[in-house]
């Protein structure tokens, strides 16, 4: 697929991986509308790209208020032109059991992985219908396909992602809109700082925007980010408790300490 002055809105832009993609579409010739709260690190990218004038835009929006969507959607389009692609990047995480977790924590991951994702995708798809094409690009994680003990919550968020963009597909992929599942592993960005997990791989985000290009192009519905995490995946299909044994040891091991893990039953 040709990037060049294609028009593509990135949810989750101010940090990240989202950031990291914004910059290697816009290398790629892309128009791109970064999307997220902190206006002032939007404002600061878009300052640090003059080169890209005319191509870089961004807007404030909460993924927990319907309205800024809706607002910040009709600000892509008027600033784009269009809409070719839409990025649902933006996402939150938390690590701990779950006899310790807040259910008000579960709840926001809730309301912004996977209801933000459905917002914003169900406001953006009436402007890709009418001009009959699109692409839908939806963040997932290797923990929504392989949970990871200790973000049980964020594992379900992800896997909700991907079932709902399956879903998806089927309902508009004759209407000329591609919907994909974009499958990062480990990636040390300001989300994982809090987590610990000694994952096998680790990515950086610009090494993770370089495979969103990639599955940008790719005729693939689902793509995976590196060798581990397609590795771990297939094994969680083909054996998996194995799977489950590996993730369990990655996570739970990492986080154990006597202050956070729960009282053995007596
Ligand atoms: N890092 C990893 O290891 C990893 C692995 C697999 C998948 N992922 C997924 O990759 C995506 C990006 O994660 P990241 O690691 O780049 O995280 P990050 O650096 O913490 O960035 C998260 C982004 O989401 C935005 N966001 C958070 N809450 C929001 C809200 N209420 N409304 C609008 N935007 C909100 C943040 O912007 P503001 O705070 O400015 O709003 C920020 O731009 C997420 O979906 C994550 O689940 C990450």
């Amino acid at each position: 697929m040709k990037l060049k002055d294609t028009g593509v809105f990135i949810t989750g832009a101010s940090k990240g991986i989202g950031r990291a993609i914004a910059q290697t579409l816009l290398r790629e010739g892309a128009s791109v509308f970064l999307a997220a709260r902190s206006e002032r690190l939007l404002s600061e990218f878009c300052d640090s790209c003059p080169q890209t004038e005319g191509k870089t835009f961004y807007g404030r929006m909460d993924l927990l208020d319907a309205a800024s969507i809706r607002v910040c959607v009709a600000e892509a389009i008027h600033s784009l032109g269009t809409i070719d692609i839409l990025i649902n990047n933006a996402g939150i995480t938390s690590q701990d059991f779950l006899v310790n977790q807040e259910p008000e924590q579960a709840a926001l991951e809730i309301q912004v992985n996977y209801l933000g994702m459905y917002r914003v995708t169900q406001t953006v798809l009436p402007h890709m219908l009418a001009k009959g094409k699109g692409m839908i690009v939806n963040v997932a994680s290797t923990i929504g396909k392989v949970p990871s003990p200790t973000q049980a919550n964020y594992s379900a968020t992800k896997a909700a992602v991907i079932a709902f963009s399956e879903a998806l597909r089927g309902e508009v992929e004759d209407h000329g809109i591609r919907v994909k599942i974009f499958i990062p592993g480990h990636t040390r960005t300001e989300m994982v700082r809090s987590i610990k997990m000694d994952s096998p791989q680790t990515m950086t985000p610009e090494e993770v925007a370089f495979h969103m290009v990639r599955a940008i192009r790719s005729p693939k519905a689902e793509y995976i980010c590196g060798g581990m995490n397609e590795g771990i995946i297939r094994l969680h299909r083909f054996f998996p408790e194995l799977a489950r044994k590996i993730m369990k040891d990655i996570s739970v091991a990492s986080y154990l300490k006597p202050s956070t893990a729960p009282e053995p039953r007596k």
